[in-house]
Parts: structure tokens; C-alpha cells; sequence
């Protein structure tokens, strides 16, 4: 159900949830201060209660009443904010225990959608909002995707148009002496060290380097219980279309997903379905487009899905490769 932004307003403010659209990825939003408004998130989402929440404000005055800020952090919110960076900082009381998985961090982020901060504006008090999608599942980038995701579980949601980053908010720890990234996103590490003149560390669960193991064919494969982001037709990935096309594993049952335009040419000649991340192959366009082309992938209901990236894990296709390689069941990439 599509809800005015009037609404939104009024239903946060009873303690219940609604998807808003940002910048990235349309959030399950709910009241980050009230326990049980929290709880009723990881519910919805089918969320381990130990993978902590992102609390949502509009500017940095608002994070210090919620986090301590050192220098180094204040900058950061000052260069980046509001935009598609969330910081790690130690928390301050008010924050509960349920956001954070009962650890002492908090992860904080100033979404740069005008919608998002009308809504924050109005309430006065800060959102906790995860990708508003079932956990594990790929993320919503527009209001559709959320309906098609829940089903009849749809939270009620404002429609703010297709998101125009497409990938989730870099998340910065900001906790120790080194910030260290732990979820890559479109401010890249390199922006991160140009802004801050400082070397900036990349965590250790930053694309798997691990390629996966195959599984046999079905849609249930046991694969699927270590993917993230994943959709529901099991994904494979391939370094190059040559070696796609020589897999044993390829079927015309299969959908192939490629970058280009040019690249869905080729496949298409040979008489296989093909979708295309962009027209030009450019990596905003392919970051934008990449979750909206895996959810339509899925509702052709293939048998499975191969998608062919060539790019190296440079710049913003880190963040796509990151999350490509935790949705797939296996990866034929060299990273
Ligand atoms: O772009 C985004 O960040 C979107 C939009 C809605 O703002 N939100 C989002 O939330 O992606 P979610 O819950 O899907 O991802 C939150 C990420 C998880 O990887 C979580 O582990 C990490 O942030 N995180 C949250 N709190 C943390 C903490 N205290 N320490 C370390 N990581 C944390
Ligand atoms: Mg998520």
C-alpha cells in the first residue's frame, strides 16, 4: 500500500513501521529509540537479532546526541553527510540495546533523500532502517520491489521513485585509531583517504574471497543459506562470456545477465535469454540498476541465473562484486 508522507509521519509516530525511499535503497523505518518499535523490524524482515541496525538522522548535531564524535568523525559527517556513508561510533545511553545487537557501537547515517528528511525533520527523533527487504533477499529499489518482496506483508510504503545510488551505504568503523570500511558502497575508499588524508583500512568480510562451491541444480540449494542479498533463483557468476558459454552448467532454461547492451547483442544471437545491467557499461549505471535487473530476473522464474562481470574490484564495482559474490551460490571470479 502506497502511504502519503502525512501519513508516514503519523504512523512513526504510533510506533509503527513504514519503507521510505532514500538515496540507496528503500529503508524499513521505525522509531530507533523505542524497543519495541525495534523489535517489530527485525520481525518483519526475518532478521537475526545480532546484525544491529543503521539509526538514520538528518545532520551532525543530531548524531552527538546519540554517539560520542571525535575529529576525525566530525569531519567525516562534514564532508560526506548527508550521503550514502554510515559511520560506526561508540554509542551514548539513549541509543537501546536492540539497534545495536547489544554491542557498545552504533551505526549512524544522514540519508540524502528529501523525503526521508522531510519525515526526520518532522518527527524529531531519529529512524532505524535497515534495506526494507526479507533478510538476506535482494534489496528493494523502488516502492514495486517492496510489495513484490513481501507480499502481503508489504509494510505500507511512500513512493519516492527509483533510488539513485542502488546499492546500500558504505559503512565506515570509525570505533579505533584506523577507520576501517566494512561494507563497500559509492564513496569509495579511495574518496574516503583523498577527503581525509589518511589511510583507510578495508575489513576483513569485504568480498568473499573464498570462490564458492557449486551445488547441484534446484532452487532450494543448500548454497543459498550463506547468501546475502541473494535472489530467489539460485545466481552464478562468471568472469567472461566465453567461459560462460563453454559451462557445462549452461541451459537454455537459464537467464544470462550481462553489463552491456552490446554484450545482450551477442548473447541474444546465440539464442539465449539476456538482461542487461546498463546501456554503456558505466559502474553508476550498473550500481543502480543492479538489484532492480536481479529482482525482474527473478519473476521470469529460470532455472538459474548467470551473470557475466568482468570489471576489476576497483572504485564503486567493488561494492557491486561484494555484493554479487555473497548472492551467488557460486562464483567463477578470481578476486
Ligand atoms: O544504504 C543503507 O545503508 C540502507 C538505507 C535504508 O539507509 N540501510 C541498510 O541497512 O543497508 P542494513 O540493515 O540492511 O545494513 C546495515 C549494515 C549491516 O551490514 C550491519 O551489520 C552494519 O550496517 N552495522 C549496523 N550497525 C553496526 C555496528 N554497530 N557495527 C558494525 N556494523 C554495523
Ligand atoms: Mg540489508
Amino acid at each position: 500500500m502506497l502511504i502519503s508522507l502525512d501519513d508516514a509521519v503519523a504512523r512513526l509516530n504510533q510506533g509503527d513501521l513504514v519503507a521510505l525511499p532514500t538515496e540507496t535503497v528503500y529503508g524499513l523505518a521505525g522509531l530507533a529509540l523505542q524497543a519495541i518499535t525495534v523489535r517489530k523490524i527485525f520481525e518483519l524482515k526475518g532478521r537475526p537479532s545480532t546484525n544491529p541496525l543503521i539509526v538514520h538522522v538528518n545532520d551532525l548535531s543530531e548524531a552527538e546526541n546519540l554517539a560520542k564524535l571525535n575529529d576525525l568523525s566530525k569531519r567525516v559527517c562534514e564532508i560526506f553527510w548527508p550521503g550514502p556513508l554510515t559511520i560506526v561510533l561508540p554509542k551514548k545511553d539513549l541509543i537501546p540495546l536492540e539497534v545495536t545487537a547489544g554491542n557498545q557501537t552504533v551505526a549512524l547515517r544522514a540519508p540524502n533523500h528529501p523525503i526521508f528528511r522531510e519525515i526526520l525533520h518532522r518527527l524529531k527523533q531519529p529512524l532505524a532502517a535497515p534495506s526494507a527487504n526479507p533478510s538476506n533477499r535482494t534489496s528493494p529499489t523502488t516502492a514495486t520491489h517492496i510489495a513484490e518482496l513481501f507480499g502481503d506483508m508489504a509494510p505500507p510504503t511512500v513512493d519516492g521513485g527509483a533510488c539513485t545510488v542502488g546499492l546500500e551505504s558504505t559503512v565506515l568503523d570509525l570505533t579505533n585509531n584506523k577507520p576501517t570500511i566494512l561494507r563497500p558502497g559509492m564513496i569509495t575508499r579511495n574518496d574516503l583517504q583523498l577527503a581525509l588524508g589518511e589511510e583507510v583500512l578495508l575489513g576483513p568480510h569485504i568480498i568473499q574471497r573464498i570462490n564458492k562451491v557449486g551445488q547441484t541444480a534446484g532452487d532450494q540449494s543448500p548454497g543459498m543459506s550463506d547468501c546475502h542479498y541473494a535472489p530467489k533463483t539460485p545466481l552464478f557468476l562468471h568472469a567472461g562470456t566465453k567461459e560462460l558459454l563453454e559451462s557445462a552448467q549452461l541451459s537454455r532454461k537459464d537467464l544470462i545477465i550481462v553489463c552491456t547492451a552490446e554484450e545482450r547483442n551477442v548473447i541474444e544471437q546465440k539464442d539465449f535469454s539476456c538482461l542487461a545491467l546498463s546501456i554503456s557499461g558505466s559502474e553508476r549505471e550498473i550500481a543502480r540498476n543492479l538489484y532492480s535487473v536481479l529482482i525482474q530476473a527473478d519473476k521470469k522464474k529460470r532455472r538459474r541465473l548467470h551473470l557475466v562481470f568482468s570489471h576489476s574490484p576497483k572504485g564503486l564495482n567493488r561494492a557491486v562484486l561484494d555484493r554479487l559474490t555473497k548472492a551467488a551460490v557460486q562464483s567463477n571470479i578470481q578476486i
